[in-house]
Order: C-alpha cells, then sequence, then structure tokens
C-alpha cells in the first residue's frame, strides 16, 4: 500500500490548476451509453475513479481512447453486455450510475448492489424509486439488482432527499423514456447542470437542471457530442484550506467560483483572505484565525466532500468549532486519525465539538476514504515533524498527482509506492 510522507512546510506559495472534476467525470462517462455515436470528451481528470469507470464501460461495449492531456474519446456503437460485473462494480461505487443508461437504452440491466463505504450505508431505494416509478420491474437477490422495461414510462418523482446520484440517474433514464418526466426535490449541485448540459447537447430535452425541480421529456435517441467537464470544485476547496493551514499564499486556476460559495465565505468568516478572479481565486492565510461553525447541507450549502479538510483546519484554529456532519452517518472516520495529530474533538452523534490545539505534531496515521486522507495531508503539512499516511491510494481516487501539486507550492511531501 502507497504511503505519503510530510515533514512540516513552509507557507505554500506560487500556481496551481486544478482538475476536472470526478463527480462530473463520472455520471457523464455514464451517460456516454445513451449515445449511438461517438463522444469526445475535454478535461477529465487521470483518477483511479475514472480508470474504473473505464472499466466498467468497456466491459458495456464502448470504446474507449484516453490522453494525457485528459481528452477521452468514446465510440459508443453498439452495447453487448447490459450486466455490471461484481468485481468491476465493487472498486466503485458511482458503477451503479450505469443503471439509468442501460435500463433506457437496452430496456434490462443487472448490476451488484453498491456496498455501502467507510463514510455511510449509501443505499440506492431512491434511484430505484425512479425507476419503478418510470415503469421498470425491479427485483432484488443474490447481491444483485435486476431491473427490465421494454421502454420506460415519463412520470413525476419526488425525491425524499436530495439525492445527487439519485438525480443523476433518474435524469438519464429519463431522456430516452416516453413522455414527460418530473423530478422534484432534485439535487442542484454543479455536476448536475454539468451534466444536463452534456445530455442536452446530446439532443436531450432538459429544463430547469440546477433547480429543485427538473422536467424532461423523452426523445428518440441522442448523439455523441463534445464536452468539457467543469473544474473540480472540491479539490479547489481542498487547495483553498492548503493556502490558510500554512498561512501561504496561493493562486488556484482552473475553478468556477460560484461553485465554492459556501467555501469561500467560510473562509472568509475565519480569517482567511480569498479574492475571486474570473476564474482563479487567490487565497491568502493569515497568523490569527477564527472558530467558526458548518454545518454540511446538500448545495449550495457547506459541502460535505470538504467537512474533513476543514476541521484539520478548525483543529489548529484557537476557541471552540462545531461540525455538524448531516449527509451521511459515518463521515468522521478522520478524527481518530487527527486526535493521534494532537487534536483534541469530541464527536456526539453527527456533531464534532473541536477545541483548538496549538499545533499538530506529526504521527503514523491512515487515510480511511479519500476526503479523510486528504485531510491529514492538509494536517501533516502544518504538523510539528514528520507525518506518515498509510493507505494513500485512497486519496488517488479524488486527486490526479495531489502530492506533485503540494511540491509545486513548497510542500515537503513525497510518496512511497
Ligand atoms: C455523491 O454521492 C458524490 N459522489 C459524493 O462524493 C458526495 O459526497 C455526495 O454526492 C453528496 O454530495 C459522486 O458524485 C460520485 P447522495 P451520492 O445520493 O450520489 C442518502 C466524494 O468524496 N441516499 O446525494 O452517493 C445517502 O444515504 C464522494 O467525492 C438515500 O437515502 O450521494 C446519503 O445520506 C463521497 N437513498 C445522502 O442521501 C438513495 O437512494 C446523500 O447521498 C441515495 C442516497
Amino acid at each position: 500500500m502507497a504511503k505519503i510522507i510530510i515533514s512540516q512546510s513552509t507557507p505554500l506559495s506560487g500556481t496551481v490548476r486544478i482538475s476536472g472534476a470526478k463527480n462530473s467525470a463520472l455520471p457523464i462517462l455514464a451517460a456516454c451509453l445513451l449515445a449511438d455515436s461517438d463522444s469526445i470528451l475535454e478535461d477529465i481528470p487521470q483518477l483511479k475513479d475514472v480508470e474504473n469507470m473505464y472499466n466498467l464501460l468497456e466491459w458495456i461495449g464502448l470504446k474507449i481512447n484516453s490522453e494525457d492531456n485528459g481528452r477521452v474519446q468514446i465510440h459508443s456503437s453498439n452495447l453487448i453486455n447490459h450486466d455490471a460485473p461484481y468485481e468491476l462494480v465493487n472498486k466503485l461505487r458511482a458503477s451503479f450510475l450505469v443503471m439509468g443508461p442501460l435500463l433506457a437504452r437496452m430496456g434490462q440491466t443487472r448490476i451488484p448492489l453498491p456496498g455501502g463505504c467507510a463514510i455511510g450505508t449509501r443505499p440506492i431505494d431512491l434511484h430505484l424509486k425512479g425507476f419503478i416509478a418510470m415503469g421498470a420491474k425491479i427485483t432484488q437477490g443474490h447481491g444483485y439488482v435486476e431491473a427490465s422495461a421494454k421502454k420506460l414510462k415519463g412520470a413525476k418523482i419526488y425525491l425524499d432527499f436530495p439525492s445527487v446520484g439519485a438525480t443523476e440517474n433518474i435524469l438519464m433514464a429519463a431522456c430516452l423514456a416516453e413522455g414527460q418526466t418530473v423530478i422534484e426535490n432534485a439535487a442542484v449541485e454543479p455536476e448536475i447542470v454539468d451534466l444536463a448540459n452534456y445530455l442536452i447537447s446530446m439532443g436531450a430535452d432538459i429544463k430547469g437542471a440546477g433547480t429543485d425541480t427538473i422536467k424532461i421529456v423523452g426523445v428518440k435517441n441522442l448523439k455523441g457530442c463534445n464536452h468539457t467537464i467543469i473544474p473540480d470544485r472540491i479539490e479547489a476547496g481542498t487547495f483553498m484550506i492548503a493556502a490558510a493551514i500554512t498561512k501561504g499564499n496561493i493562486r488556484i486556476e482552473n475553478v468556477m467560483p460560484d461553485h465554492l460559495k459556501p467555501v469561500s465565505a467560510k473562509m472568509r468568516e475565519i480569517g482567511a483572505e480569498v479574492n475571486e478572479e474570473d476564474t482563479t481565486l487567490v487565497v491568502k492565510g493569515n497568523d490569527k484565525f477564527k472558530p467558526v461553525d458548518i454545518k454540511t447541507l446538500p448545495f449550495p450549502g457547506f459541502p460535505t466532500d470538504m467537512q474533513a479538510q476543514f476541521m484539520a483546519l478548525m483543529s489548529i484554529v484557537e476557541g471552540t468549532s462545531i461540525i455538524i456532519e448531516t449527509i451521511f452517518e459515518n463521515r468522521y472516520m478522520h478524527v481518530s486519525e487527527l486526535k493521534r495529530m494532537g487534536a483534541n474533538i469530541k464527536i456526539e452523534g453527527r456533531t464534532a465539538v473541536i477545541e483548538g490545539i496549538k499545533k499538530f505534531t506529526g504521527a503514523q496515521v491512515k487515510a480511511t476514504d479519500l476526503r479523510a486522507g486528504a485531510a491529514l495531508v492538509l494536517a501533516g503539512l502544518a504538523a510539528e515533524g514528520e507525518t506518515e499516511i498509510e493507505d494513500a491510494e485512497h486519496i488517488d481516487r479524488g486527486y490526479y498527482k495531489f502530492e506533485k501539486k503540494l511540491m509545486s507550492l513548497g510542500a515537503k511531501i513525497h510518496r512511497i509506492d
């Protein structure tokens, strides 16, 4: 298992370019299954999760040619498999996003139930609720979900929770259904809008993406097209915290500031300087930060994917900060690891109470999921002494060349594979 070794860093400085968004690339790659001709996608990040999605799509029948510059050519003529093998799906929960496109394009699919993961049980009931409302027959057994539908019919679907994945899966299926589908209480994350923009370029009839009500009128077929993925707002937010936690000054290029509003607002509340220049953010740390509270919420609330990184910063801010994680039931796996570095954090249910300490001390710690791993890297940058992070593969799932990008900003960090 790979290790990342970090020594206390001087204030980071310089410029870093953000890669394409993992959580946009994954649903858009799945959406390629809906087209009966080729697509060219740009700014697809070279991540483990994306590689695993390629393997699944190639098994289903797409031909994929990915280049080092983030361009990916997808040849989608005929799909040969409508099922997804366990060994491919259990490497990537987001594989479940092929269910909607396969149901719409092939009329049937058989997919292993996506396991839970470190942060929660990750149910799929809302995805299935949508497919059933559209006329699909769903059976579950032996760890698989089977779905079939001669032709999906448009339906009105209310999501009990604005689930990102369920919104994406149902949105993709509805594009080829008969008639109109209305998704109510839909997720409004930027990645939903990016997916909808790609589908509309393919010929889909979608209105309201980015609002809590999305209306889709099914069409006969969709054509491949060219599309550039939006930048990764969570990678950008992670570098914002890297600037603050090292009291540095960095330029973060290739961002969409509107996607980072909740993070920028909280960083300013703490006392960091955040200046927006078109598609660049300039973030400066300060000597004195103020403790602030956060509650993770669906967009445009504070993103759950930034909670662990934010906790690392608040751990060394004098005073008491409160974090409430409302999205996932078990997203505090990083707490015990931060405590090994000296953090003073108490968990009560979904609430974390953080008493700021003077400084972290380096320690041997474990990455338990990708954002927890990123948080430990951030803590290591500020820790006195050396920090060794095991299971660094978790970080590769969501960050492209993370340690190299940090090194280019002056971080004392290297990796042992
Ligand atoms: C997406 O996961 C992201 N992953 C996650 O990013 C992100 O944390 C999450 O959205 C929330 O923003 C991708 O886009 C690939 P959800 P997803 O469905 O779609 C409950 C990262 O670090 N729920 O919005 O799985 C669920 O239990 C990852 O990059 C149901 O109850 O998130 C959870 O409490 C981690 N029933 C809440 O909704 C369902 O059918 C949020 O889940 C589906 C979800």
